[in-house]
């Protein structure tokens, strides 16, 4: 069995072989070579090429245990291949869309040996002026455990293990500033940020990244209660943890180490088995076991499930990888195909004035204006592995090239630089626009405005971009605008000038035809909102699921929740999304209205698309539990399905939601089911209309431990 494997090696290894496997070194400076031949680097991240994994495992095999490495890597999104980022596709709400972009990703980044993945980044986050939400999949702690959960399980069908980021809290930085502190009572961690970390954990994640941040002033990289009480002892985790790039030196920066060995001592006591870049287990931890402050028992505890996670990989019994192979094999016809696909079900149609789009046939000239028409490294988004910009078929290529199909003539004109500041180009611009039918404005944050460390005070359309949209608008022309970015962005003025908003996130290498495919109508737009879309930058943090108040917003009323110099609605709601067709929900059921413990609750409801073309709409149910000893949401989606429909077609679905999962946790991480009635909505976004009422027959209790 894999455990006997793991203590006949564990008998055999030294103190320095055992701290070697909790090593994790990147390619480039520090890197020695020989440290890999002599035991002392266990894992390794940021191979990028065949040829430097076989050189690792060969050095690997001359070592004396002959121990296999690891090679991670942020594969967020795809490899060579870019898939639209992990917050676009979570506006998919497709499981399967997600297991298929993972799967892409790590088939392509398997086949030159790398065999560890730093994703999925299960951070949920309120708060878009975090630039690393464009990472996760928004706001909805349900949402986000089902998308983790595909993902970490796509990951695995394509050949790599998932190390699941970043534990924990880590996007609800104060002020949505990348790295800054976080505050979240316990009992919100368990109701909120930790469900899709829970989901990883149920999905085979082989292993987990603690984050760069403080929780309640506790280091998460020296956390025990999150790493060891929680992740452990709760919920049964036998895998590793790894530190983040350097997270264990920052417990410095941090104020609770005063140098790199105590550092490492409390890093690894917390339950941190592997040090990302930090060299400070390789220097300090046999010392450490030698002078008695860390016991040999917790570094073999460590080694014990770096070991297993190598087992159960398959590492030991894998040959090692063939160093002619080369990534540029990618994108192949299929992983375009893939991208593509995936790319239009993420797209997120947020407003359609008089039907402005699709593209009407009767047009027979486009004007494709703005920077990020023609921006093939941009459209693929921050993080992106070994993209390349030479592969991308841009958006003003992929409409050409449908246009030409259809006869339509095609000019572009950028109107202003990638940041839009100069807008010497904005003539030029209007007067394509004037000469054509129909006008494609292509704007939003350019890449470099969205990833780590990119926060952002502002989230207004960056440079002149409302001034460029506002004269285009002035022409006359039916126009549609198409939104690039992570994160969304404040419209202002733009939302009431242009009919037409498309959000296309960062399409990836295919972005040309996937925005052809819904520009021109072949595709139905079919995405929907995975976070609450602000008016104004100041609203933020924003969400759906908020607490009531004992003053909910009412017009004229001074003296009740609101702004009194901006809306307090968003603009558009979480769950939002339009089609080029109409759905209708009728004859919705509650097939069991008195709940017990161990039942679920099942909603029935048809839904039909009332319209002329074919359509996907996302089916969700919301509910809210209108008086508990503890104030709850208005409302939360409990369970969600996409369904595509023809003209004319009916189809009936089915959401179940266990009833375990209508309660809420105690700080000590008990869930609490209050009897009670319980509020039903199901509709197409989380406007959804309440259909009646459950009851849950009897309050009851579980505790942490038995909820695995
Ligand atoms: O995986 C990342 C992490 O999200 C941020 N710091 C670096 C890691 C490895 O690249």
């Amino acid at each position: 069995s894999i455990e006997r494997r793991v203590d006949e090696l564990l008998g055999q290894m030294t103190l320095e072989e055992k701290v070697g496997q909790l090593n994790l070194v990147s390619h480039g400076p520090p890197l020695r070579w020989e440290d890999i031949s002599e035991g002392k680097t266990g894992a390794l991240l940021n191979f990028n090429s065949a040829q430097d994994v076989a050189r690792a495992q060969a050095l690997a095999r001359q070592s004396r245990l002959k121990i296999p490495p690891l090679f991670g890597l942020d594969v967020l999104h795809g490899f060579r291949t870019q898939f639209p980022l992990p917050l676009g596709e979570a506006a998919a709400f497709s499981p399967r869309v997600s297991r298929m972009a993972s799967e892409w990703g790590a088939k392509e980044a398997a086949y030159i040996g790398v065999n560890w993945t730093f994703a999925p980044m299960a951070d949920l986050s309120r708060d878009s002026r975090w630039g690393r939400i464009v990472e996760g999949f928004g706001e909805d702690p349900h949402l986000g455990s089902v998308l983790t959960a595909a993902r970490v399980e796509g990951f695995r069908q394509g050949g790599l293990a998932a190390s699941t980021k970043h534990f924990a809290g880590y996007g609800a930085p104060q002020g949505g500033r990348d790295y800054d502190t976080t505050y979240i009572p316990r009992a919100e961690m368990y109701d909120t940020y930790l469900p899709p970390f829970r989901a990883a954990v149920e999905a085979g994640s082989a292993s987990f990244m603690a984050a760069f941040n403080a929780l309640n002033g506790e280091p998460s990289t020296a956390n025990s209660w999150l790493l060891t009480d929680v992740l452990r002892r709760q919920w049964g985790f036998d895998g590793f943890v790894t530190s983040d790039w350097v997270g264990i030196g920052e417990l410095i920066n941090h104020g609770i180490a005063a140098d790199g060995a105590e550092a490492a001592r409390k890093a690894i006591l917390a339950g941190v088995d592997m040090d990302m870049m930090g060299l400070l287990y390789i220097k300090h931890l046999p010392d450490e076991v030698r002078a008695g402050r860390v016991p040999e028992s917790v570094v073999d505890e460590s080694v014990r499930r770096v070991l297993r996670t190598k087992f159960r990989m398959g590492l030991f019994d894998r040959p090692d990888i063939d160093p002619s192979r080369v990534d540029s094999v990618f994108p192949s016809p299929e992983s375009r195909q893939a991208a593509r696909e995936v790319a239009r079900e993420t797209f997120v149609l947020l407003q359609n004035r008089g039907d402005v789009l699709p593209v009407p046939a009767s047009a027979r000239s486009i004007a494709v204006i703005g920077p990020l028409a023609d921006a093939p490294h941009d459209q693929m988004g921050p993080h992106a592995a070994r993209g390349h910009k030479e592969d991308s078929v841009t958006i003003l290529e992929g409409i050409r090239r449908r246009a030409k199909d259809a006869g339509m003539t095609v000019r572009h004109a950028p109107a202003c630089d990638l940041f839009c500041r100069d807008t010497s180009g904005l003539q030029a611009a209007l007067d394509v626009a004037k000469q054509s039918d129909f006008v494609v404005a292509v704007f939003g944050e350019p890449q470099e405005l969205s990833g780590e460390a990119a926060s952002r005070a502002y989230l207004e359309l960056n440079g002149k971009q409302i001034e460029v949209l506002e004269e285009l608008a002035k022409t006359g022309k039916p126009i549609a605008l198409v939104l690039l970015g992570g994160r969304p962005q404040v419209l202002g003025r733009v939302a009431e000038r242009i009919p037409a908003i498309l959000m296309a996130w960062y399409p990836g290498t295919e972005a040309g035809p996937a925005v052809a495919d819904v520009l021109f109508g072949d595709v139905s737009p079919s995405g929907k909102l995975p976070l609450t879309w602000p008016r104004a930058t100041a609203q933020l943090p924003l969400y759906y699921n908020r607490l009531p108040t004992g003053r909910p917003t009412l017009d004229n009323n001074r003296f009740t929740l609101q702004y009194i110099d901006e809306g307090i609605a968003p603009l558009y709601p979480f769950g939002w999304g339009l089609s080029y067709t109409q759905f209708a929900y009728s004859d919705a059921a509650i097939a069991q209205k008195r709940l017990e413990q161990g039942e679920a609750l099942e909603v029935t409801v048809s839904v039909t698309n009332t319209g002329k073309r074919e359509g996907q709409e996302v089916v969700q149910l919301y509910t809210r539990d209108p008086v508990a000893s503890r104030s709850r949401p208005l409302r939360e989606l409990k369970a969600f399905e996409k369904i595509a429909l023809k003209p004319g077609e009916t189809k009936r679905v089915t959401l179940r939601v266990p009833v375990e999962s209508l309660g809420f946790h105690l700080d000590d991480g008990t869930t609490l089911v209050e009897e009670g009635a319980i509020q039903v909505f199901v509709g197409g976004s989380s406007l959804a209309e309440r259909i009646g009422d459950a009851e849950i027959a009897k309050t009851f209790r579980i505790p942490p431990m038995e909820r695995r």
